[in-house]
């Protein structure tokens, strides 16, 4: 399998993607990145390489202008029938993971975009796999254990991005023909050997108000389930997908029995910055409403499938100062921080 074929390697987990597929020294990339033109994508994902310190890898990635919400991924004819003849794998990363998007604008970027990626997938006559990356919060508001083969239960969601990523995953697995493992991560924070992380969203934004002495109240659940996983163990779970002989339909990226309870994050976050913890109760802090309805989460995720693959993510408690010290270095993304090289990371807890 030597062509993937990467959208979204400009974002968080699709960086951590693109350098863990530029480990094989076979692979060869094409990735879908937003521009105006040829040079300008290219110019986009070389400043990824370089944030890798991988530049010397460029000859090994290509870049093609375009965009998930356009039809035709934005390509002419021409460039998709080239690109379907030429690809063996396809790894789906893109999407909007705002919280705050509404439906429509969700279901564009997500769910209609996932439908074109698909179209290009079914011309390619070497597909041999196609990754689509979901989350674990397709379970919604749905309490109790919500397994790999778990879907549609008529559940809640908490936000128009969770509804538009079950709707997305729903149309996937409609397509039987394609060679398809959904991965379902839970929340993605920095990399656990190192802390480095390109995005401080979801977790990282409470921690970093908490930090700044602006959080003494959160209404909250104490118990609340808050299954977190380090961008590394994701990249190790899509590498696993793509690469083993035969991967299962379904791939919970989670920490599952190893997830802390809210309080054990909140005691860990007034260790590390030494301030009593906030009081799980009273007036939301400003700014963190969207957060606010994963501190009642009741979803425990089950990982047999991950498990069985020889996967599993490191608890936080072994991870968590590394995070923090990352965050609070560069100034929780103010001043961004390129990742630590490849050769000098240790291999992941998989
Ligand atoms: N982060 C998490 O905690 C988490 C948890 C579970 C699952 N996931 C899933 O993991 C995947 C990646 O998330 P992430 O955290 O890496 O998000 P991210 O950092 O926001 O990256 C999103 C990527 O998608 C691209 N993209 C967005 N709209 C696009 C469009 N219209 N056409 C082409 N590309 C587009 C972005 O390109 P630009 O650079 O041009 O914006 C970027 O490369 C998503 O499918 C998400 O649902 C993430």
């Amino acid at each position: 399998m030597n062509c993937v074929f990467l959208t979204g390697a400009t974002g968080f987990v699709g960086t951590e993607t693109l350098a863990r597929l530029l480990e094989r020294p076979e692979r060869e990339v094409v990735a879908l990145v937003r521009a105006p033109d040829a040079a300008g994508a290219r110019e986009r994902l070389l400043d990824v390489l370089e944030r890798l310190g991988l530049e010397e890898e460029a000859g090994r990635v290509h870049a093609v202008a375009g965009d998930v919400t356009t039809p035709g991924l934005g390509l002419t004819d021409a460039e998709r029938y080239a690109l379907a003849d030429r690809l063996d794998a396809v790894v789906h990363c893109a999407a909007s993971v705002s919280f705050s998007l509404g439906l429509r604008e969700s279901r564009a970027i997500n769910v209609d975009g996932t439908r074109r990626v698909v179209e290009l997938a079914l011309q390619a006559p070497g597909l041999e796999r196609f990754v689509h990356v979901s989350t674990a919060y397709v379970a919604g508001t749905r309490p109790g254990s919500f397994a790999e083969d778990d879907l549609d239960h008529g559940h809640a969601f908490r936000n128009p991005y969770e509804q538009s990523k079950w709707e997305a995953e729903s149309l996937v697995r409609r397509h039987r023909e394609l060679p398809l493992t959904v991965v379902r991560p839970s929340i993605v924070v920095g990399d656990s050997q190192t802390g480095w992380t390109s995005a401080f969203n979801v977790l990282y934004h409470p921690l970093q108000a908490y930090a700044r002495g602006l959080v003494d109240t959160i209404p909250a659940d104490p118990d609340s389930i808050v299954d977190v996983v380090p961008v590394d163990y994701v990249a190790d779970g899509i590498l696993a997908a793509l690469e083993a002989p035969e991967p299962p339909a379904t791939l919970a990226l989670v920490a599952g029995e190893h997830a802390p309870r809210l309080v054990e994050l909140t005691d860990a976050a007034a260790r590390y910055f030494d301030r009593p913890p906030p009081a799980l109760e009273g007036e939301p802090p400003d700014g963190l409403e969207a957060f606010l309805p994963y501190f009642t989460v009741a979803t425990a995720f089950d990982d047999a499938n991950a498990r069985a693959l020889g996967l599993q993510a490191p608890r936080i408690e072994e991870y968590f100062d590394r995070l923090m010290d990352f965050a609070v270095a560069s100034r929780w993304g103010k001043r961004p921080a390129a990742r630590p090289s490849v050769t000098a990371r240790t291999s992941p807890a998989a």
